[in-house]
């Protein structure tokens, strides 16, 4: 296939044509998530608690980042590829994010994913006008998990949802070509995703989202323990690894996940 680009997963928006992306974090992965055709490859920071065994996120580096990031673009050929920018690496000032984003850029990423809103319009803003695409996240942001109080669906009151319309349309105003919405109402993310023009991607944010995305080790059933509701474990049917990748695609492209029922808030 050709290469994903910005404007290809903005055309996928406009159309409604569902967009499949997961976590990916090495060279063997990305190959195989590529040919399955998954469109984008977030190398994310749960790289902290998949591959490191971590708690939370929190203590995940830059560099670090930066090795999955080129592990990744190595072993991929056509998908869109996100890079995470992990906690404390854009927090401190737009000049920090602007050198923390360039070196993921180098390392192979073609767009950063930043979390949080309000204070990160301005961020975004300047990594946009330089020429960095830029990924903003929402809702259960996990770099914030102790101040969130765990991990808890967010914008259920009236007030919270309030803000998160409002964060993603700043957030969207500032130049942020992608948004991520994690744990929240299904239909405050179908609402969300409507009244925007960029593609909005969902975990545990229901169908109404542009596309969907979930950390690679739980949709392949290596979840310690019980995998939260919006998991679903696509490795059930069994069949290859890759075959479970592309059953992944298929039910997002046909609508088929998320089912409100089972894995929707
Ligand atoms: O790091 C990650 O895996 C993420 C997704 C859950 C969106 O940010
Ligand atoms: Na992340």
């Amino acid at each position: 296939r050709k290469p994903i680009t910005l404007h290809r997963l903005r055309a996928m928006h406009a159309a409604g044509e569902k967009i499949a992306m997961l976590t990916c974090y090495d060279a063997t992965f990305a190959r195989v998530l590529d040919a399955a055709g998954v469109d984008i490859l977030l190398v994310g920071d749960s790289l902290g608690m998949v591959l490191q065994g971590r708690p939370s996120t929190l203590p995940v580096s830059l560099a670090e980042m930066a090795y999955h990031v080129e592990c990744v673009a190595r072993g991929n050929r056509s998908a869109w590829v996100i890079g995470d920018l992990p906690f404390g690496s854009y927090q401190a000032s737009a000049e920090q994010a602007l050198d923390s984003a360039a070196r993921l850029m180098q390392a192979g990423a073609h767009m950063v994913k930043l979390e949080g809103g309000g204070w990160t319009a301005p961020l975004v803003r300047q990594l946009a006008e330089r020429g960095i695409p830029v990924c903003a996240h929402l809702g259960l942001t996990p770099q914030s998990v102790h101040a969130l109080g765990g991990w808890r669906v967010q914008g259920r009151d009236d007030a919270a949802a309030e803000t998160l319309r409002r964060h993603a349309k700043e957030l969207a105003e500032a130049g942020a070509a992608m948004l991520v919405l994690e744990l929240m109402p299904s239909a405050l993310a179908a609402e969300i995703t409507a009244a925007l023009d960029i593609p909005v991607i969902g975990i545990g944010a229901g169908a109404g989202c542009s596309g969907q995305v979930l950390v690679l080790h739980d949709m392949l059933g290596l979840n310690a323990g019980k995998p939260p509701r919006f998991v679903r474990d696509f490795t059930r049917e069994g069949g290859s690894v890759a075959a479970a990748i592309e059953r992944y695609v298929a039910a997002v492209r046909d609508g088929s996940f998320p089912d409100e029922a089972q894995h929707g808030y």
